[in-house]
Order: C-alpha cells, then sequence, then structure tokens
C-alpha cells in the first residue's frame, strides 16, 4: 500500500513538472515525421535571434538558410566578414545547428547590395566569404565555379529528397524600375535570373533525380509576383521556363522555398500536365518583419499572411507521400499549416 502511494505521488510529480514545461498557447507539433526541414530568412546578425531555441524544439533534421542570412549590404569584405562573425558568435545558432547538416543560398543584403545581381563588383569576393562561413571545402565544386548553386541528397530508411539550393543573385540581370519605384517586369523575354550555366546544371539535377521529394530553394519568391518588388515575376519567361523543365523532366513532388519578404505567405500553381500542385513557401523575417503590412494582392496565396517574425518547417511523411508546412513563431506557436499530399 506504502508503495502505491509513493508510486502514485511521484506521478503526480511527473506530470505536473512535465505540464508546466510546456508554455501556455504554445502547440507541440502534432504529426510524428520521417524528416523534419526547418528552414528561415532575413536574419540581421545586429539583433538577437530570439527565434533559434524555437526551431531547435522542433529537432529539425536539416536548417536550410533562404537568403538574407546577415545584412551586410557592402563592398568592404572586412566588414562582411564581421558581420559573419557576429552571427558565427551567436550561442541559438551554433547550439541548433551543431549535429544537423546546415544548407543555405544567399540574398541581396548577405550578397552585398540591395536588390542586386550580376552587376555587383565584389560577388567573387563575397561568394568566398559565404564559401567560408559555411565550411565548404576548399575542393567543393562551389569554390571551382561562379555562384553557390548546390544540391544535396538526404537519405532515410524510408525515403529520400533532393535540396536544389538555387543563386538568383549572381547571374541574375539588372532590374528595370518602374515609374513607382518598384520593378518593371520583363515581358519581352529578355534577361535571366539563372544565367545559362546555372539552368543547364538545374536541368541535369532535375533529370538525374529519383529521390521522393525536390525541394528548391530561391531566395525570391518564385510565384507571388503582383507586388512588384524582388520575385521571379520580374522575368515571366523564366518562371516559364522553370515550369516547363519540371514538366519535361518529369520531376517528383516539387516543392519551392522562398524569403525575402519580411512577411510569410503560401503560394500554389498548377502547371498543365503535371499532376501535382506547385506550391512556394515564403517564409520571412527571423529577427524582423513587414509589421506594416496592410495587405498586398497574391493570386495564387493559400490561407493568410504572417507579418510577425516567424521561421517555416516541412514535417515530411514518405509512407503517406505527403509535406506539412508550418509556419511557427515566438514560444513555437503555430501560426499557418498547409498539408499537401502527392502522387
Ligand atoms: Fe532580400
Amino acid at each position: 500500500m506504502r508503495k502505491i502511494i509513493i508510486y502514485t505521488f511521484l506521478i503526480t510529480i511527473i506530470n505536473f513538472i512535465s505540464c508546466s514545461s510546456i508554455p501556455k498557447n504554445t502547440e507541440l507539433k502534432t504529426e510524428k515525421s520521417d524528416f523534419i526541414i526547418a528552414f528561415g530568412s532575413c536574419n540581421k546578425q545586429s539583433k538577437a535571434n530570439i527565434l533559434w531555441k524555437e526551431i531547435a524544439k522542433n529537432e529539425p533534421n536539416l536548417w536550410i538558410w533562404g537568403g538574407d542570412n546577415i545584412y551586410a549590404d557592402t563592398e568592404d569584405m572586412t566588414k562582411m566578414r564581421e558581420d559573419y562573425q557576429e552571427l558565427r558568435n551567436q550561442q541559438g545558432y551554433l547550439q541548433l545547428t551543431k549535429n544537423i547538416p546546415v544548407l543555405a543560398t544567399w540574398d541581396d543584403h548577405d550578397y552585398g547590395l540591395n536588390d542586386a545581381g550580376i552587376e555587383f563588383t565584389k560577388k567573387k569576393e563575397s561568394q568566398e566569404l559565404f564559401l567560408d562561413f559555411f565550411d565548404v571545402p576548399k575542393n567543393d565544386s562551389r569554390r571551382k565555379r561562379e555562384g553557390i548553386y548546390h544540391s544535396q541528397i538526404f537519405s532515410t530508411k524510408k525515403g529520400s529528397i533532393k535540396v536544389i539550393v538555387l543563386d538568383t543573385r549572381y547571374f541574375r540581370t539588372s532590374l528595370t524600375k518602374a515609374a513607382n519605384k518598384r520593378y518593371q517586369p520583363n515581358i519581352f523575354g529578355e534577361g535571366t535570373i539563372l544565367g545559362a550555366d546555372q539552368w543547364n546544371w538545374l536541368e541535369n539535377e532535375l533529370k538525374i533525380s529519383k529521390t521522393d521529394f525536390t525541394i528548391i530553394v530561391s531566395s525570391i519568391q518564385f510565384l507571388s509576383s503582383e507586388h512588384g518588388f524582388e520575385t521571379w515575376g520580374n522575368f515571366p519567361h523564366e518562371i516559364e521556363k522553370m515550369k516547363n523543365l519540371i514538366k519535361k523532366t518529369a520531376s517528383k513532388n516539387v516543392l519551392f522555398l522562398s524569403g525575402d519578404r519580411h512577411i510569410s505567405e503560401f503560394s500554389r500553381d498548377t502547371i498543365e500536365g503535371l499532376n501535382y500542385p506547385i506550391i512556394d513557401f515564403t517564409s520571412s523575417g527571423l529577427t524582423h518583419s513587414y509589421t506594416s503590412y496592410s495587405g498586398e494582392p497574391n493570386k495564387f496565396r493559400v490561407k493568410e499572411v504572417v507579418k510577425e517574425i516567424s521561421f517555416g518547417l516541412l514535417l515530411i511523411d514518405f509512407d503517406k507521400k505527403s509535406i506539412v508546412m508550418q509556419m511557427r513563431g515566438d514560444k513555437n506557436i503555430l501560426l499557418q499549416e498547409l498539408k499537401q499530399v502527392y502522387p
């Protein structure tokens, strides 16, 4: 009898401790997943990133940087190196990435110049610093070619995922200003985002891919374009080229990740002849966001725009062929969720 009383007392104490350790209003992940990808973008190295510990709570298998990983905005490579060092000193980031792989693309602010493309004079030097920060080995292909595009396959017992990281900066034709200070889409089929070499590389990457899912990381949004800021929509022919390539290579279950916008949203479109929809999951604003956002059109949007700081999660289930996409914020609160079951 005494033993039973002690046992009951212990269980009560354990329950109390485990319940009280879950903060109020926090939704923990409900589905068990085979592989979890966490990603985010727009991270001011000088600001405290309160989301690192929240991201870690989800125990991701991989962290992906979506660009603007630091705000360097400089041609001074000493300053850029110091900016990277400031990020390297962040305990939360070090803790999160201590035991998991990290993939990254860059956007304009870590590339070195706001909204810049091919014209940025320090792109070679900036690439070297980027690769140094991510400890890319000296014999890696990215050390020998222009641009930071790259791919990696992650295999589990149940299935595999290919992550294709695009470089939307190094080769991108300079943008055309519009009267309202935003950009004018090039409707005459001129200019490029990826450049010829990267397009050829991408075609081969898609052609040879045998994985269950393909995640394409683009710093700028692939689908949403009505806002007129930086987007693939400034080069409509490049969107068509990408869609045709996905179809031509019969690529299985392609999903886009993007950042840059300081808001997070899901966009969805279809490609004629493709048996699954193309989703562009924009997750932007790790340390700062577009709090004064008052709405913008996006005919592809699904669900609501998140304007507070957030990170993205992909919960991948190989048996169900599904990806649960989540936007999460401070205290790991679930802000939006979209589930896609693939063929
Ligand atoms: Fe950006």
